[in-house]
């Protein structure tokens, strides 16, 4: 690409370079030139002659996105639950799903103001250990993860919204490094089987956040295990749209006080919350 070249140009020169490899290839190229000039669609619509600088950079982006990386790790933000989460490689892009465990711990525990401890398994960018602080005021927050990559992501973020004094990160697996009594347990494990095939732009995600073990579901169990063993009362759990079955079974021989399920929005499911 020669140098000088305005907004308008540029969106049509990146506009062709992305077309070939991805879907939605102009409005990609909008995205990556806002993030690359730090400027909003306003902006960029009425400054269309304005000349576009440093522009090996933001030829470097659209290579990597041409390849299929994901634009969120090229911009190292995310979107969830209506905020800006800073984001990185060493965490797993938060799913538009997710939202979905959210809106199910709020629904399933009405905040009263009172004191409660939340554990979070699995916390990657900190996403919802974040959303949940914020809504549950009085609450304090475990959040682990065995990955130290994905707990740089979330550290980022957890000095980004304040939130030093109410989440705490652990590096561990599992509840190992957890001694305190929990009130609410919350996950969103890796639950997909150790030999599906995945879609390419997945390979750029850490592994250890996609595959939940041979069959899928073994953290999934393991956390149940640790909630009854525990006493934990409440569970709220994301899982993969056909593991419904397997955790009922997992479930048929234990006395608990209610296991709910919740759909996505295309109406697989999705997650649970265990009460006992
Ligand atoms: C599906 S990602 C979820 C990340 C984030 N909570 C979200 O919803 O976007 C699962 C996370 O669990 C972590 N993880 C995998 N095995 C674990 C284990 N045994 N103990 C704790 N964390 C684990 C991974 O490193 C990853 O960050």
């Amino acid at each position: 690409m020669r140098s000088g070249y305005l907004v308008r140009e540029t969106l049509v020169e990146i506009t062709k370079i992305l077309d070939p490899h991805i879907p939605r290839a102009s409005r990609e190229a909008q995205l990556l030139l806002m993030h690359h000039l730090q400027k909003d669609e306003l902006w960029l619509i009425s400054n269309q002659k304005s000349e576009v600088t440093n522009l090996d950079l933001l030829y470097e982006m659209v290579q990597r996105r041409a390849k299929n990386e994901p634009l969120e790790y090229i911009t190292k933000s995310v979107s969830f639950y209506s905020e800006e989460f800073f984001i990185d490689r060493g965490a797993l892009i938060p799913r538009p799903e997710t939202e979905l465990l959210i809106d199910e711990v709020i629904k399933n525990y009405p905040d009263s103001g009172a004191f409660i401890r939340f554990a979070e398994v699995g916390v990657g960018s900190g996403i919802i250990s974040i959303i949940l602080a914020k809504h549950f005021k009085n609450a304090k927050f475990i959040a682990v993860d065995i990955s130290e990559n994905a707990l740089e992501v979330a550290r980022e973020n957890i000095k980004r919204f304040k939130l030093e004094d109410r989440v705490e990160l652990r590096h561990g697996s599992l509840l190992d490094e957890v001694s305190e009594k929990i009130d609410y347990l919350v996950s969103n494990p890796p639950y997909i089987a150790q030999d599906a095939k995945l879609e390419t732009n997945l390979s750029y995600e850490p592994q250890n956040a996609l595959f939940g073990g041979e069959v899928g579901d073994e953290i999934i169990k393991n956390l149940l295990d640790e909630v009854l063993r525990r006493e934990i009362n409440f569970f709220t759990c994301e899982i993969g749209y056909d593991q419904k079955d397997k955790i009922q079974n997992y479930l048929k021989n234990t006395d608990f006080k209610s296991l709910e399920f919740y759909n996505d929005y295309s109406k697989f499911d999705r997650g649970f919350t265990l009460k006992i």
